[in-house]
């Protein structure tokens, strides 16, 4: 296992969380989120579960926050939930402003950089029945929450992220159905896919203009290769690539939107989408790459993308997603290709298990195995030269991991939902024992 010493000395080591995951949405006059009702509606969650309890961190924030500041951690990336700050999505409720201000300080008082994420994925359900991302005003409404959460925590916050996984935000809710709101439709999606970017650049430029900086947004990426070398899977492939790990990163360098997506997604953009390109290509100060898996895609008859994954015969997590550090290394390679001089952080990067606590003790060889192997490809990815910052282990703590419910554990510290003990488990103390100074 690499130590904080083999990596450069202001290198950041951090822990991250999502506000929806682990806080419990029925606190603190937290207003419905899309995630609330997407979770209450039957079938679309698998165990039947929802946020309103999770981790119940909300209430337990400062033992958390010491978990953090044991495990020899210098940063917390947590996200602040909109419906927590604005129930319907425009009028503010102190209270949660008041949660989110206690805990920055919180943070501060034990050390940790504050690195914030301005939305993950909560949206309030007052905005998703008004079409939430597939409506244009969301870049504006996204704002005023970007400010209003900002004018509070701006002055501790370290760094701070627009958006979390816009590819999530737009595909994965409007297209392929499984996030929040569940749509299907390739028009919405298409919509999303544009206005996620307008909102991080309408947003970014407002905090800007207010005086905030350190502003960066973070993307996920999933290499998608070929189930065989034939031209068809080929192709199906590098559209997936094109739909997943190219589009916003394109956007955002000025490189525009990439052609094997466009072939579909074209005919259902929004009107206008062109002049919004130079906006979305404002300069940004860092960007997160979050990184878990790779796919294999083969062709499908059928309607456009027409391509569907098969099993890979890597070793797999809990969920299925199969294990693969080079991933890892070449997507910071890439990212230093496309956005060169732009500081890159690794913002999330986990593994889940069906992990159990024995006598006091979760033994997760798998997960450790799994951190060593990421943070090595990480550290090549240094020695080939990209500004990599900092590394964000995927999670602090199991957590609702949305249409899976609670059945996956992604957390370096188990969580007993029925008494809310949290137990470090041996990958906590392997990286205390990493990062000790
Ligand atoms: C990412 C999400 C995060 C978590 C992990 C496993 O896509 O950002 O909330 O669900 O996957």
């Amino acid at each position: 296992m690499l130590k904080r010493s083999d990596f450069p000395a202001d290198f950041v080591f951090g822990v991250a969380t999502a506000a929806y995951q682990i806080e419990g949405s029925s606190f603190g006059g937290a207003g419905a989120s899309h995630w609330d009702t997407f979770a209450a509606t039957p079938g679309n969650v698998a165990d039947g579960t929802d946020g309103s309890v999770a981790c119940d961190h909300y209430h337990r924030w400062q033992e958390d926050l010491d978990l953090i500041r044991d495990g020899n951690f210098d940063a917390y990336r947590f996200s602040t939930s909109w419906a927590r700050v604005m129930p319907d999505g425009v009028m503010l409720n102190p209270e949660g402003l008041d949660f989110y201000d206690r805990l920055v300080d919180g943070m501060l008082a034990r050390g940790l950089d504050p690195v914030l994420t301005l939305y993950h994925w909560d949206l309030p359900s007052d905005l998703a029945v008004q079409g939430g991302w597939t409506n244009r005003d969301i870049a504006a409404r996204f704002a005023d929450y970007a400010r209003a959460v900002m004018a509070r925590l701006g002055d501790r916050v370290a760094m701070t992220a627009t958006l979390n996984e816009p590819w999530c935000i737009a595909w994965l809710s409007h297209f392929l159905g499984i996030h929040a709101p569940g749509l299907r439709d390739i028009r919405a999606a298409a919509h999303a896919m544009h206005h996620t970017l307008l909102a991080h650049t309408t947003a970014m430029q407002a905090l800007r203009a207010d005086g905030h900086g350190n502003l960066g947004i973070v993307l996920n990426f999933e290499t998608a290769h070929p189930a065989t070398r034939s031209a068809v899977d080929m192709a199906a492939a590098a559209r997936q690539d094109a739909i997943y790990n190219r589009w916003f990163l394109e956007a955002l360098t000025g490189a525009g939107y990439p052609a094997p997506a466009m072939e579909g997604l074209a005919p259902h953009l929004p009107m206008g989408w062109q002049d919004d390109m130079a906006a979305i290509a404002a300069p940004i100060d860092w960007i997160g790459i979050n990184h878990y898996t790779r796919a294999l895609y083969r062709a499908t008859a059928g309607a456009w993308p027409a391509g569907e994954t098969v099993t890979g015969p890597l070793p797999k997590t809990q969920i299925g997603w199969e294990i693969r550090p080079e991933g890892l290394y070449e997507f910071l390679l890439r990212i230093k290709a496309q956005a060169p001089g732009v500081p890159v952080y690794v913002t999330e990067n986990g593994m889940a298990w069906d992990d159990r606590v024995d006598g006091g003790r979760v033994d997760d060889r798998d997960r450790q195995d799994y951190i060593r192997d990421h943070m090595a490809a990480a550290h090549r990815a240094i020695d080939a030269g990209v500004d990599l910052r900092g590394f964000f282990q995927w999670s602090l703590l199991d957590n609702y991991e949305w249409s899976q419910g609670y059945g996956p554990r992604f957390g370096i510290v188990h969580v007993d939902y029925d008494t809310q003990k949290r137990t470090p488990k041996g990958s906590y103390l392997m990286l205390k024992d990493a990062l000790s100074r």
